[in-house]
């Protein structure tokens, strides 16, 4: 099976962390921890397709970056006995280069795309057939010569990722017959993850020490593995090796990583309704060139995380700083703002 994770994080781990990060990667639905919903859909529909001898219908993954979608692709893959060919939206870059995936895809294979929000129109229009009808319509020759060729395909399992799917062509969000949006984290979860890699990682960790570091992730597993992996550098080095409370939290000032968890675009989004739009309500286009950011990785990536944190406020007119973003910045709330909130 190809593993999709090397090429993705090899830009941005060097390569100790890209084998570790494949060493914490759950294969199995059993030790993949959290999104308890999305994981019931979908392990009752691989089991279903099994029963019947089926491809798995196509499903979409959505979710912010590091939630684990390409890791539930390969669980679904490996789930269904399946080969993964993994690929991403914007490598596809001719219409050529879907037609060589597509045919050469074997019956129930898994075609897992990644970044399908960045796949071209003009690529995604083949896909509609290929998708519903298992059909591929090529144009072969040039000039007076060419002509259109129906291929038939094999039925196979597209497994598409995006953090974006607000940027999702309708044609498109409806050929997949599941849409799973996976959300961010709850404590419980991470902190079972940390110590679940803790144990892979052969780090001795305490209950307390791998809370501290569950609570400063941002909702994230791969925030989680990440920092774990600088917490055991520091308690190596400067320490024991065993990860204490007073360890993780040492280690965590050391690295300047946030009490809460809210990383450097988080503070500019708060800050930014706060001091530049007096608290809000701000919409989110202004908010967006505000902090130079796209108004849906505002909407899909960072804003989730603050609402569940109480940090903003959705409402009608637009996203309201709450008491927390003040506290947060150590600023105080102009009581005349509060008048707008109602
Ligand atoms: N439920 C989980 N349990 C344990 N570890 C997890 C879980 N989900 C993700 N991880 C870990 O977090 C890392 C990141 O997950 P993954 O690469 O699947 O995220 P992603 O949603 O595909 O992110 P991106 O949008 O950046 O591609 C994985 O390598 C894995 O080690
Ligand atoms: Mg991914």
């Amino acid at each position: 099976m190809l593993d999709v994770m090397a090429e993705h994080t090899a830009t941005t781990l060097n390569k100790p962390d890209v084998a570790l990060e494949m060493t914490l990667r759950p294969s199995l639905f059993s030790d993949f921890t959290g999104q308890p919903r999305v994981k019931e859909r979908l392990e009752i529909a691989v089991a279903a397709a099994q029963q019947r001898g089926e491809a798995l219908d196509h499903i979409l993954l959505s979710g912010p970056p590091g939630l684990g979608k390409t890791t539930i692709a390969n669980i679904l893959a490996k789930a269904m006995g399946a080969n993964v060919k993994a690929t991403s939206g914007p490598t596809i870059e001719k219409a050529a280069d879907l037609a060589g995936l597509l045919t050469n895809l074997e019956e129930g294979d898994v075609l897992f795309i990644d970044e399908i929000h960045r796949l071209q129109k003009t690529i995604e229009e083949y896909l509609y057939p290929a998708m519903e009808d298992f059909k591929l319509d090529i144009i072969i020759d040039q000039g007076p010569n060419a002509r259109s060729v129906r291929l038939n395909l094999p039925r196979f399992t597209l497994i598409g990722a995006t953090t974006r799917s607000g940027l999702l062509t309708a044609p498109l969000l409806t050929r997949f017959g599941m849409r799973e949006r996976l959300d961010y984290y709850v404590g419980e979860d991470l902190q079972k993850i940390v110590i679940r890699s803790a144990r892979l990682l052969n780090v001795e960790i305490e209950e307390s020490g791998a809370h501290e570091i569950a609570r400063r992730s941002r909702g994230t597993p791969r925030i989680v593995n990440n920092l774990l992996r600088r917490v055991r550098d520091y308690a190596q080095v400067r320490h024991d090796g065993r990860i204490t409370k007073v360890v993780a939290d040492r280690a965590l000032a050391m690295l300047e990583i946030d009490e809460n968890g809210l990383d450097e675009m988080d503070k500019r989004i708060l800050e930014a309704v706060i001091t530049k739009f007096g608290g809000g309500p701000v919409g989110v286009n202004s908010l967006a060139v505000a902090v130079g950011e796209e108004p849906d990785t505002i909407e899909e990536v960072y804003e989730p995380y603050l609402i569940m944190e109480g940090y903003l406020n959705r409402t009608s007119q637009g996203r309201v700083a709450t008491e927390l973003s003040y506290k947060k910045l150590g600023l105080k709330p102009v009581t005349g703002n509060q008048s707008k909130l109602f």
